[in-house]
Order: C-alpha cells, then sequence, then structure tokens
C-alpha cells in the first residue's frame, strides 16, 4: 500500500504537470472565437477545428457548401501550401497504384482508368492562391479566364499514377466538368503539363449543362461501359467524380479542402 501510494504520487504529480503545459499551450493558440464550456469559457482552437471541418469535408459529412468558414482560411493556406497536400495525395496515389498493380488486365484495350481533371490531373492552386483558398464564392468568369491561360500545373503525384496506369496497359480516358468550349485550353494543358495518351478527353456538351457533375459522369461512364469498357480504377477529388451508377471498381479520392461540386 506505501509502495503503490510513494509510486504513484510523484506520478500524478508529473502527468497534472503535463497536462497543466498542454493546456496552457493549447489555449495560446490564436483564436477569436470563444466558446462557452460550463462556467468557463474556453477557446476553440481554430487549428483542431479546421482539421475536424477538413475531414468531414472529405468524408462528405458536410453535403454542400459553397464557402470554407472564414476561420479556417489561414488553415486551409497551410494545408495546401504545405506538406499536407502533397504527402495526401502522394499516399492515394500510391494506394491507387497498388491497386492498379493488382488488377488482372484482359489486355483488350478495355482495360480503363477514368480521371478526372481538376484538382486530380491538373492544380489550380495558382489560381487558388489568388482567390482567397475558397473564401470566395466561386467566380465563373474569373476561373475560365485561368482555365484559358493553360498554365495549371501537374499535380505530381497524380501524373506518376497516370503514367504508372499506361505503362501498366490500362487505357485512359478524362472526364472533367469543363465546358467543350475549353477543349483546345484544356488539351493545351495537359500536353505542358506532360500528360500524353489518353484515350478519350470528355466534357460537358452543351445538352450537359445544367446536370450535376455526379449525373453527367455517372452518363459518361455508363457509355464507356456500353462501349465494353471495364472501368476498374476511377481517381477525382469530388465525391461527384466518383459516385452515382456506373462506378469503378476502386474510386480514389483526392483532397480538396477549397470546393465542393455537387
Ligand atoms: C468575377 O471575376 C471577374 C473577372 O475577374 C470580375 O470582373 C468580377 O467582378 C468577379 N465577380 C465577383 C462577384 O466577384
Ligand atoms: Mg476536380
Amino acid at each position: 500500500m506505501a509502495l503503490t501510494a510513494s509510486f504513484f504520487f510523484p506520478l500524478l504529480l508529473l502527468l497534472s504537470a503535463i497536462f497543466a503545459i498542454a493546456s496552457e499551450s493549447a489555449i495560446r493558440l490564436p483564436s477569436e472565437n470563444l466558446v462557452a464550456g460550463g462556467n468557463r469559457k474556453v477557446r476553440a482552437d481554430d487549428g483542431i477545428f479546421c482539421d475536424s471541418w477538413r475531414l468531414a469535408v472529405e468524408t462528405n459529412n458536410v453535403g454542400k457548401w459553397k464557402q470554407i468558414p472564414a476561420r479556417c482560411a489561414v488553415f486551409v493556406q497551410a494545408y495546401m501550401t504545405g506538406e499536407r497536400y502533397l504527402s495526401d495525395s502522394e499516399v492515394i496515389g500510391k494506394l491507387s497504384s497498388e491497386f492498379a498493380r493488382s488488377v488482372r488486365l484482359v489486355g483488350d484495350e478495355r482495360d480503363a482508368w477514368v480521371f478526372d481533371i481538376d484538382e486530380t490531373l491538373l492544380s489550380n492552386l495558382p489560381y487558388y492562391e489568388d482567390t482567397g483558398f475558397g473564401t470566395e464564392i466561386f467566380n465563373e468568369t474569373s476561373f475560365d479566364q485561368w482555365v484559358k491561360l493553360a498554365k495549371a500545373p501537374a499535380l505530381l503525384p497524380s501524373f506518376s499514377l497516370y503514367n504508372e496506369l499506361q505503362e501498366l496497359g490500362f487505357t485512359i480516358f478524362l472526364l472533367t466538368g469543363r465546358s467543350e468550349q475549353q477543349r483546345i485550353a484544356t488539351e493545351a494543358n495537359l500536353l505542358s503539363a506532360g500528360f500524353r495518351n489518353w484515350k478519350r478527353l470528355i466534357l460537358r456538351a452543351p445538352s450537359d449543362q445544367g446536370k450535376t457533375a455526379a449525373q453527367f459522369k455517372s452518363e459518361k461512364r455508363s457509355e464507356l461501359v456500353d462501349e465494353g469498357y471495364r472501368i476498374h480504377g476511377n481517381s477525382g477529388d469530388q465525391w461527384s467524380d466518383l459516385w452515382g451508377f456506373a462506378v469503378s471498381s476502386r474510386s480514389f479520392k483526392l483532397p480538396n479542402p477549397m470546393y465542393y461540386i455537387p
């Protein structure tokens, strides 16, 4: 008994010291947001909150949203421009590649992989750096001007996957919500970013305008299936790239905390 107490009392002291330091550093983090916690007010940590918000976005628990929370502007900027975005994308690229290598290809050129373009193969980060990382409501006019420049760089983990899939013998389809009017700029951008040998670039025709991305993309995948293609994999940064009907055997969701497309 005495032995137990003499062992646990210093341990308790040490633990409470650690907790004191930990909570001290937590309340030092910058935040404007005060939330009521019982009788006292505690600071809600934007970093923790915004990381939870980001997870809720990725898991599609947020549903439709138009702007990132104002308090998460700094968080999203740090996520996108720091190491996390690249690292998260790399992990997904490696998992995609692992799956692709496990697929038994028939070898009749009907083994397909579908890629979305924006924030999947091409990164519009330079545009979003200029427009607040999703804090502003999407401006179609200024985004179209950016698309015309055809200057979006490749998202490197997707670029590696794209090339590996071709070596493995997959037939690659690019399926994007961009419109037919943007075909020439999109092709020019893909080529200058290093992408080659896609089978088909599928864009929204005038008759597809007004459809949700999920509807449009499902219809187009369905047409591919009707042509005899087996869609093994699908890579996209939006859930609307991946679900609906005629879905792939495996879908790979790339991160995107900046905007949501239904
Ligand atoms: C959208 O972008 C265009 C072109 O940059 C600009 O002229 C316009 O004011 C913007 N619209 C809004 C609502 O910010
Ligand atoms: Mg996209």
